[in-house]
């Protein structure tokens, strides 16, 4: 039968391509470029033909990932467990469309990843194949008895990639794993494995150290329109982009170079297990900052207080695997409702790993800075502020407090 298998062209996937061609499999190969940092595409292309692939067909997701993907992500201001920028979690179910798209059009009735049983990428893209296409069979060697017996170590992966004739990459693998694409680039397991043990320096890839960033500041003009970035603008030096890849391959150039976007957490994930990342989402990072503060000057308060709840759900979902479900698709749509008026600009002064922003403007502000002001009485007559009001507004919202600490106050007789 025809299966296609997500392939990186690493060790592990190379492994399993040779192992379900073994297993009778007529195996496709598929590549998604994601914006993986200075992958050679062809080489990986060239490299599942040899170990056995009836084809590989390698799919430019770049775009689309940033529209559909990254940028959904940046509208709703998503992080998981406060913390982390959803990159790995939010390219899952861009690259299992694709798969899916590949298999229906090659008439396959299987798909394959190399994620272990131990992750969240296994549901992830499990479920998110299941979506798309309910009668499509999942095949995980790193959940198979018989492949696991098999491959025990790294030593018995490289044993059969040299009874197979398959090559190896000379250079000795990274102690730790890695995912990458445009949004950022993570880094577990291995060394990290300790979570005392701190990241090598040498390790990241789209970040210096905030210790080697420049001493001179950078600023940056951040424009939306409906809460998606339209445009941005060094002010420094005059760089201007308005492509949606091209401004969030700049926003990564840009906060990476000033050391922006490095977390190092212990999270949970799906499954069970609390799992030690170290993560780096310059772009991302810089985005979601003036993003968030796009909305303090246009968003309403309990309009923001909801969507802080979407945000939250947003993040968990997306974490869970659960991008094509439909109370995914009811928060997405409301998240853009909330944004029909997140237009404006958001000025940014990035130094040594910090965004710092420095000013906002919105054709749709609700901040009224007469209003705000506390040098001027009341507000204009359109708004009939009384200050004198607040004195009864200030009373009647303490009546509950005032209730509830005479009840406290019985405890201490
Ligand atoms: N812990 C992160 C997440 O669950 C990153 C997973 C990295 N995946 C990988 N195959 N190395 O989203
Ligand atoms: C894996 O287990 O394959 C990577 C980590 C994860 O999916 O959480």
């Amino acid at each position: 039968p025809k299966l296609v298998l997500a392939y990186s062209g690493g060790l592990d996937t190379s492994v399993i391509l040779k192992w379900l061609c073994e297993k009778g499999f007529d195996v496709i190969a598929f590549c998604a470029n994601v914006g993986q940092f200075e992958e050679d595409f062809a080489a990986v292309k060239a490299k599942a033909v040899a170990v056995g692939a009836s084809k590989c067909i390698v799919t430019d997701l770049r775009k689309e990932f940033v529209t559909d993907y990254v940028f959904e992500a940046v509208k709703c201001n998503a992080m998981y467990e406060g913390r982390y920028l959803l990159g790995t979690s939010i390219a899952r179910p861009c690259i299992a469309k694709e798969m899916i798209r590949i298999a229906t059009e090659e008439g396959a009735t299987y798909i394959a990843h190399g994620a272990t049983g131990k992750g969240n990428d296994q549901v992830r893209f499990e479920m998110c194949a299941q979506a798309l296409s309910p009668t499509v069979q999942c095949v995980a060697p790193w959940r198979d008895a018989e492949f696991i017996e098999s491959f025990k170590g790294r030593s018995d992966l490289l044993a059969y990639c040299n009874k197979h004739g398959i090559p190896v990459d000379a250079k000795p693998k990274a102690n730790y794993s890695i995912d990458e694409n445009l949004f950022h680039t993570s880094y577990e397991s291995g060394n990290l494995e300790d979570a005392m043990s701190p990241p090598e320096e040498s390790m990241f890839k789209m970040t210096v150290s905030p210790k080697s960033a420049p001493d001179a500041s950078e600023t940056v003009q951040i424009e939306f329109s409906k809460g998606i970035p339209v445009k941005i603008t060094n002010t420094t030096d005059g760089t201007v982009k308005t492509d949606p890849l091209d401004i969030f391959l700049y926003c990564n150039m840009i906060a990476g170079k000033h050391g922006i976007g490095r977390i190092d957490i212990v999270e949970n994930r799906f499954v069970g297990i609390k799992s030690r990342g170290v993560y780096e989402t310059p772009g991302g990072t810089l985005l979601r900052t003036a993003h968030l503060d796009l909305e303090g000057i246009c968003m309403d308060r309990e309009v923001k207080r909801i969507t802080e709840t979407l945000s939250n759900e947003f993040a968990r979902l997306c974490y869970n695997g659960f991008w094509f479900a439909p109370e995914m698709e009811l928060i997405r749509h409301s998240i853009t409702f909330s944004q029909r008026d997140v237009d404006g600009l958001v000025e940014i002064e990035l130094y040594k790993g910090n965004a710092t922003i420095t000013g906002r403007k919105s054709p749709n502000a609700l901040y009224n800075a007469d209003l705000a002001s506390m040098d001027i009485e009341g507000g204009g007559d359109a708004f009939d502020y009384n200050p004198a009001d607040a004195q009864g507004f200030i009373r009647i919202n303490a009546v509950r407090l005032k209730t509830y600490a005479a009840l406290r106050a019985k405890d201490q007789k």
